[in-house]
This record gives structure tokens, sequence and C-alpha cells, in this order.
């Protein structure tokens, strides 16, 4: 027996298997294309998604026996919305991604119309072009034909999770659940449901969004014609940073984990209590269980990670795998100064500047590839060392996963800069592993989350060595530069 989890991320789809004793049993992965029609814009195309998601899960399917699959889970990049068709389910056009800042002005507008407040207070979120509202304020002003479809019922909306259901059941299911929900800008966190408010703010017709379901339990059924021949139940939902803080068997208050993705996101769950911050961390809703008790979490979200590693890689080109980044940094003492802030879409948490832009400082005739390559690592430890700064509660330790978890130079510098230990676990691809959890969960291969936290394994745990302060206060200076630059 053993289950199986989708995990579509930004920049690919990771497929894996997972036996009862929480060990991956097999993985599969398939990239696909980013599309940046302008600067600030990132786009997908929801079939790529879709045919990346077949393609990973076919390459898991050919290393195990698919009989023993007892269910399947589902884990997403969140806020990125997609359109489809609810009878062909085509897509009319790209989905806008996370990233994309084209709706940066219309979050200025609604700041100037004095929303922001109010928002904030339904939604535990900011206004920033980040989450999914004002992207589709922009598609309802700038694709009107499109948008028509949307008011007359044709297209469905949704997050990936959503579209993924969609058509893994071939268009039988329109649903989400509250950690996706929670990203919108049109969810009410006291209310636990769509707002009328804020559809009616944002122009979104309700009756397009998805249906609620809890995080785990019957969500539908895949059909074999679509899927792989597989006919297996739906039994774990989540967007993938709470699947990441389930994975990390995160499940009481206080309990923090620090994924290291596309962008790096640090969530500390809250219990059952809607905690606020000030100082420029959200507030979301992590799960809902099958008897409708909602789980909360405060979180740091940082837009840009893995994604400057991929600059590095496909952008500049002075690197050939993400791998290799750990022994070219390695190679170097130090970054002899270089500063480089990657602000590639704007900042998020703890600054929330949507026209921030890359910055790099302190270059001078002897900079090599092997400095900007460390500045990059650096720079991932010192914006997770930004949000903590910002969590009201000292951490005993900061559980880490996610492809550059894998990273030893980065998790020492990361315990360096935090000043707490840093512990990776066996498993880094967490947040798979927490859909699985769920489906697993939903389908009773666990009977509880007590079961779950059994299977965490602790792989390596980095102690703080010397905090290098100076570093960090040129981290904070080069940030402030960065600052507005787009609208210079
Ligand atoms: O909020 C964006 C987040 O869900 C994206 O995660 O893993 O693709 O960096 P990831």
């Amino acid at each position: 027996m053993s289950v199986l989890a989708i995990d579509a991320g930004t920049t690919g789809v990771t497929a894996v298997v997972v036996d009862p004793d929480g060990s991956i049993a097999a993985k599969g992965y398939q990239e696909f294309a980013q599309h940046f029609p302008q600067p600030g814009w990132v786009e997908h195309t929801p079939e790529e998604i879709w045919q990346a998601t077949l393609e990973a899960t076919r390459e898991v399917l050919a290393r195990v026996d698919a009989s023993a699959l007892t269910g399947v889970g589902i884990t997403n990049q969140r806020e990125t919305i997609v359109l489809w068709d609810r009878e062909t389910l085509g897509s009319p056009r790209r989905a806008i991604v996370w990233q994309d800042r084209r709706t940066a002005e219309i979050c200025d507008r609604l700041k100037a119309a004095g929303h922001e407040e109010r928002i904030s207070e339904l939604t535990g979120l900011r206004l920033d072009p980040y989450f999914s509202g004002t992207k589709l304020t922009w598609l309802r002003e700038n694709e009107p034909h499109t948008w028509a479809l949307v008011e007359s019922g044709r297209y469905a909306i949704g997050t990936v999770d959503s579209y993924l259901v969609a058509r893994m059941t071939r268009g039988l299911h329109h649903v989400t659940d509250v950690s996706n929900a929670s990203r919108t800008l049109l969810f009410d966190l006291t209310t636990g449901d769509w707002s009328d408010e804020l559809c009616a703010l944002f122009g979104v017709p309700r009756d397009a969004l998805p249906e609620l379901v809890p995080n785990w339990g019957p969500i539908g059924t895949t059909d074999p014609r679509t899927f792989c021949g597989l006919s297996l139940p739906i039994a774990g939902v989540a967007g993938d940073q709470q699947s990441a803080l389930f994975g990390q068997t995160c499940f009481d208050p206080g309990d923090s984990k620090c994924t290291y993705g596309t962008g790096s996101f640090l969530l500390t769950n809250t219990g059952t209590t809607i905690e606020r911050s000030d100082a420029g961390l959200l507030t979301t809703a992590a799960w809902r269980s099958p008897a409708g008790e909602t789980t909360y979490a405060l979180e740091g979200a940082i837009f840009v990670t893995g994604a400057a590693v991929q600059w590095l890689r496909d952008g500049l080109q002075i690197v050939g795998t993400a791998a290799e980044t750990a022994a070219i940094a390695g190679a170097v003492a130090s970054s002899e100064g270089v500063v480089f802030v990657p602000a590639l879409t704007g900042l998020g948490a703890p600054h929330w500047d949507p026209h921030a832009r890359g910055t790099i400082l302190g270059i001078t005739r002897g900079t090599t590839r092997g400095h900007l390559v460390r500045a990059t690592l650096e720079a991932i430890a010192f914006e997770v060392r930004d949000v903590l700064e910002t969590v009201p509660q000292t951490l005993a330790g900061l559980k880490v996963d996610g492809g550059a978890a894998a990273n030893d130079l980065l998790c020492q510098v990361q315990a360096d800069q935090v000043g707490v230990p840093v512990e990776r676990p066996r498993i880094v691809e967490t947040t798979a592993l927490g859909a699985a959890f769920l489906a697993g969960l939903g389908t009773g291969l666990w009977g509880s989350t007590d079961d779950l936290r059994e299977t965490w394994q602790l792989d390596r745990r980095f102690e703080p060595g010397a905090r290098d302060d100076r570093a960090y206060a040129r981290w904070q200076q080069a940030v402030e530069r960065s600052k507005g630059w787009a609208l210079l």
C-alpha cells in the first residue's frame, strides 16, 4: 500500500510515491516553460502544467506497482490563476503566475481608495500583486471577451490545485481548499468562506470560484481515460507551503519550517488562533480537517530563492546546474563584499515592495562568478533572517526543506545568520510528502497525525557558528537601494 503525490510547483511538477514508513519509493519530475511576455510579467501554459503532471506521473508509475496505490494527493504553487472551459477543459489564456507584477498599479489604486486595511482585516494578506484577487481584476479590465465567458459561467476560475482536479476528473469537480483559497484575497479568514464583499470589490463572480473542500478525505476520483490509466480517490489537497508545514509534521502551535523552492516560505503553525502580524508576516489558513476545524499559520513569503539560482543558470548562464552552486560558492572564502538582492519580482516579506528590482552591489575587477554565486546563496540566508527577525517567538531551531536545503553551504550560512540550529530532515521533498500525508490520512493509510510524526527523521543538524553582522548590515543597505527601482 502506498500513495501518489503530485507537487505542481512553479518551475516543474514532481510526482512521488510514498510508502507507509514515510519513505519515497519513486520520484518523477518534469519542468515546464516560463513565459515572460513583458518585464515583471510571468505566465505558464495550463496545458503544459497538465502535460508535465502526466509525464512526471508516468515516470513514477514505471518504477512502482500501480495496483498498490490507494489514493492521490495534490499540492501546488499557490495564488497563480488559471481559467478553463468547463466543457472542453481547455484554457483560453495562459495562467498568471504568483510572481507576476502586472497588477502593481491596481494595488496602488485600491490602496489610494483606502481599501487596504479592510482587505487585510478580512484576509490576513496585503494588497500586493502576489495574490490572486488583483490578477482577476486585471483580466476583467483588460480582456473583456474572456471575462464575459467567466461571467456567463462557461469559464471556471481556479488555482493550480483546482485546475488539476478538474483535469484528473474530466471536469467533474471544481474544488479547492482553505490553504489555497486563503491566498486569493477573496476568502474571509474568520467565516472560513468566500467573501461577497471581496468578490464585489475585485469584480469576481462568486459562482466562478471553486467549492471549498477539507484538506483530506474524499474529493473525487481520477478518470483513467485521462490520468495515466489510474482510477484513484483524490484524497488530499493543499497549497505547497502549507503542505510542506504538514510534511514537516509541524502539527502543534509554534512548530515552524522554511522551504527553499522557487521562493522561500517560512511558516509557523498558530493552531486554531488567527494571529496577526504588523511586521510584514501574512496570516493564512494552513488546513481544515474533515470535521471542519481550521488550523492557521503565520507566513513570511520570500519571492525569489531557487528562481535566483535558475536565473544564474538560464539568464546569466554562469552555472550549468543548481547543484553545482555549492562547489562554486565554496571555492571562494567569502563573497568579498559582493551583495546580490534577488528582488527579481519585487520584494515580499517583510519589505513588500512590488517596485523593487534585483540589485548587485560591491563588484570590483577581481569579482568572479564564485563571488556572485556565493552572494546568491548568502542572499537566500539573509532573506530568511529578515523574516525571522519579525517572528514574535524565538525559535529553538529551524526545520528546512525544499531543493536548496540539500546544499550544505546554504544550511550552514543559514544557521550562522539566524543564530539557531538548522535541522534538515532525511526527506527534503517535504512539499510532496505533505500531500502524500494528507492523501494517506484521507484513505486510512495512516490513522492519525501521531503516526505521521513517527516518520520524521533527522538527516543533519547545522549548529550556528560566528555571525557575520557586517555582511548582514551591507545586505540591509543593499535591500534599501533595490526598493522602488521600477518606478524610476
Ligand atoms: O506562494 C507561492 C508558492 O506557493 C510557490 O512555491 O515551491 O513553487 O516556490 P514554490
